[in-house]
This record gives C-alpha cells, structure tokens and sequence, in this order.
C-alpha cells in the first residue's frame, strides 16, 4: 500500500491504492480486493465475481499497460445500499479501438481475449476510459444484493 492510503473509516473496509508493478503485485491485489469485498459483507460468491474481476483488470494494466495501480474503495448509496468500486489505471499505450477489445475472443496478446467481456459481465457497472497514448482506467462498481 503506498503511503497517502487510508482505511474507510465508516466500514473499516481496507480501501486504497496498491501498485501493480512486478508479478507478486497480482496476488497482493487479489488479496486486498477479497478483503474489501469480505469487509463489505459479500457472499462468497460475489467475493469471488468481485476478486475474477479485479484479477483479469490487473493483469491487463501488467500486461498490456506496463503496470499500473489498483484503488479500492467502499461505497454506501443515499439507500444504504453497500458496494464496492475498483479502478484500476495504467500509462500504458491505450487502447484504439475499444469495441474491438471488449469482444470475446479479441487479444492482441497470447491470451484467450475473454478479460475484459468477462469483467463486464461480472459487475453491476463497467466503464473503460482510454485512447492511443494517454493509457486505461477501468473503473467497476459491484452492489451487494
Ligand atoms: N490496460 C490495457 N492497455 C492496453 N491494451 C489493453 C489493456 N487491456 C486490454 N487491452 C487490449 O484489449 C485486448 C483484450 O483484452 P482482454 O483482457 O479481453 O484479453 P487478453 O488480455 O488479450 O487475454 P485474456 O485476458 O483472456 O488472457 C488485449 O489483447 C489488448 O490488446
Ligand atoms: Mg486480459
């Protein structure tokens, strides 16, 4: 965790930013995002949607994006309604043409190209900003039920 992070004070939920620069940096994500999620009261399976989730965006800002960070934060809506928002960002070199990349079956890479389709249906909110040169943020929101 790098210093300036805090820890949600509403719901001791271990919110922050964490960077993803090495391969060890993967599983220290997956860890702190399973926490959010077990700290936000998920069910297992969510927790587990939630963690596939992170995991695919991650490995894209290691792989695609040369690195990036992951932030963490607990959310509560005017209903009382908990949920948990990942964004995860990269400097990379963007992507140019997005509909391409969301579709199933789509890599410029060695992997199956089911990342980030999957990732969209796994949460409740999906939004992916990028362009050619200015790099990728990928910001998910997941409610619980
Ligand atoms: N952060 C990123 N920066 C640059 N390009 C990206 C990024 N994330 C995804 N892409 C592009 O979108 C394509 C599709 O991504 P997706 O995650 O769906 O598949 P993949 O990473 O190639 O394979 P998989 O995730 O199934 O192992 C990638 O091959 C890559 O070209
Ligand atoms: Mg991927």
């Amino acid at each position: 965790m790098l210093p300036d992070e805090l820890t949600d004070p509403e719901h001791d939920i271990p919110a922050g930013r964490h960077v993803i620069q090495a391969e060890e940096d993967l599983l220290t994500a997956r860890h702190a995002v399973r926490a959010a999620a077990v700290a936000a009261g998920f069910s297992i399976v969510d927790q587990t949607k939630i963690v596939t989730a992170a995991s695919e965006l991650v490995r894209n800002a290691y792989i695609h994006g040369g690195g990036g960070t992951v932030t963490i934060t607990a959310l509560r809506d005017d209903r009382g309604r908990v949920g948990l928002r990942l964004r995860v960002r990269d400097e990379g070199p963007g992507i140019a043409d997005v509909e391409q990349a969301m579709t199933d079956g789509f890599s410029t890479g060695a992997g199956l190209g089911h990342g980030l389709g999957g990732t969209r249906r796994l949460v409740d909110d999906f939004h992916l900003d990028t362009a050619p040169g200015r790099g990728t943020t990928v910001t998910i929101t997941r409610w619980k039920p």
